[in-house]
């Protein structure tokens, strides 16, 4: 077995990180026979949406409402006050994101899209121009659905996987300029800017670049609107990369970074450290007025939006664990650890490693398959037969169709997720983990690449079926 690495050298002087906490309840994992996957696999019709998580080892689908709650927030279920209206736990929910984000009124939802959702019916009117920092399935489609066209201003680093660049979710300033131009400031009604940007391998954003885009949105009268959901892994790289910012702490960043911006959707199911949850939170009024009303019709009353009120509680107790400079540099220290293994053993992966997943760079894998032959999809579908380790399709599947000419958008990227839940897995899961994606990298050459025999209309990387060519 090669060098790992915790084998490799300075054995003496070696000073580990360890997560902040210690394990008081476990769940039983069961693994199958390679058989049994390989049913498991094709009843899913290889989508690894598809499969019952009992047919599950390892399961790295996603980072969305798979994390562990701590006691405390176990705790807090018990306090929830579960009146239809004004329960305590939403007052203490608006608080913390007060606290943590600084902006002024909260919007509870069920979820990120729930909130995705209402920002843009309130803002987005029919023929408008959203750009942002690389699309994500949900927020364009809900972008789209309101009558508006995502625009993609991300730097162009972040569409090759091999880029260094630190900052690889930044916006392109210029890419914005040539928008306005283009269509007219009076047609772009916010921009959607993401932290850390999922689709691109959990990449950030810098300080000095959100500072840059206020001051041009600024100019034109353009508001600013944040995809919060893992700003908090972004803001421990800015203390980690960005001048300036290594003495202050993750929550001093983040209260600095949603300053400049107008307001921001949060899929809690993330950063948050619950199960389910979300919220929009805003400084305008107007944005308010119309958001808290239309949240009635299509989530909930204004005070629990989806949630119940103990879901709130542990939310709001969650917001506070998120922020602990501790909980976030072992949360992007085990993502790392999986990261530097792979890299060691020669596994093309997005680099620099992200904060929430590792993201296997399928073309370089497979450069045999063309890629409507669904590289990152055999990928996944590869892994689960390997080991039961289950991974995601980010590629063109992903990507969907144009609606305009209902062809495949084929995105530059075409990756394999490998999402981390927050403090559930070990090192030794890791370790696990890598050396399967190894094996399947070792029998790259034998892939034959898949077909889609199901396509449904919306989102169709959740629902697609797929069998072997
Ligand atoms: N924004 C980002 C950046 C996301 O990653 C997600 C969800 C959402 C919004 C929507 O939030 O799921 O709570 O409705 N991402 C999940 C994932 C599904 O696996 O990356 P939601």
């Amino acid at each position: 077995m090669p060098e790992t690495p915790q084998t490799m050298g300075q054995q003496h002087h070696r000073r580990s990180w360890a997560e902040p906490w210690k394990i008081k309840m476990v769940e039983p994992l069961e693994v199958l026979t390679r058989e049994e996957r390989e049913q498991a696999a094709k009843e899913a019709g290889y989508n690894t949406f598809l499969l019952k998580s009992d047919k599950v080892y390892i399961d790295l689908l996603t980072d969305s409402g798979t994390s562990a709650m701590s006691d405390r927030q176990w705790a807090g279920m018990m306090l929830g006050d579960e009146a239809y209206a004004g329960s305590r736990n939403f007052y203490n929910l608006e608080a913390a994101m007060q606290k943590h984000y600084g902006y002024k009124h909260l919007v509870p939802t069920h979820q990120g899209r729930g909130a995705e959702h209402l920002i843009s019916q309130a803002l987005i009117k029919k023929g408008d121009y959203i750009p942002g920092n690389m699309y994500f399935t949900t927020t364009r489609l809900h972008q789209e659905l309101a009558g508006g066209t995502f625009v993609d201003v991300i730097i162009d680093e972040a569409h090759d996987p091999a880029n260094e660049h630190p900052f690889k979710g930044n916006v392109d300033l210029e890419k914005m300029q040539a928008l306005v131009d283009r269509v007219g400031a009076e047609n772009i009604p916010y921009v959607s800017l993401g932290g850390t940007v999922n689709m691109a391998g959990g990449q950030p954003v810098s300080m000095a670049n959100v500072k840059e885009l206020r001051a041009f949105c600024n100019k034109y009268n353009i508001r600013l609107y944040l995809d919060a959901t893992r700003m908090v892994e972004n803001c421990f790289f800015i203390q980690e990369r960005e001048a300036g910012y290594a003495h202050k702490s993750v929550a001093e960043i983040l209260l600095e970074f949603c300053g400049y911006t107008d307001g921001a959707w949060m899929s809690s199911k993330k950063d948050h450290l619950v199960n389910i949850g979300g919220w929009l939170a805003v400084n305008h009024e107007d944005v308010f007025e119309q958001a808290r009303n239309m949240v009635v019709i299509y989530e909930g009353l204004h005070t629990y939006g989806g949630m119940a009120g103990r879901d709130m509680e542990a939310l709001a107790i969650g917001i506070a664990e998120s922020v602990m400079d501790d909980h976030v540099a072992s949360r992007i220290g085990q993502v790392r650890y999986l990261g530097e293994l792979l890299s060691c053993w020669g596994v093309p992966i997005v680099q620099p490693v992200g904060g929430h997943a590792i993201f296997l760079d399928a073309k370089k894998f497979y450069p045999h398959l063309k890629q409507d032959m669904f590289p990152a999809q055999t990928l996944a579908a590869e892994i689960y037969l390997d080991s039961g380790v289950r991974t995601m399709e980010r590629g063109i599947a992903s990507a969907g169709r144009d609606p305009e000419t209902g062809e495949h958008r084929y995105p530059a990227l075409e990756l394999t997720r490998v999402t981390i839940p927050r403090r559930v897995y070990t090192q030794a899961h890791m370790d696990v983990v890598a050396e399967s994606i190894k094996a399947v990298y070792d029998n790259r050459d034998k892939a034959q690449g898949l077909k889609m025999v199901y396509e449904p209309k919306y989102l169709r990387f959740f629902q697609a079926r797929f069998d072997w060519l």
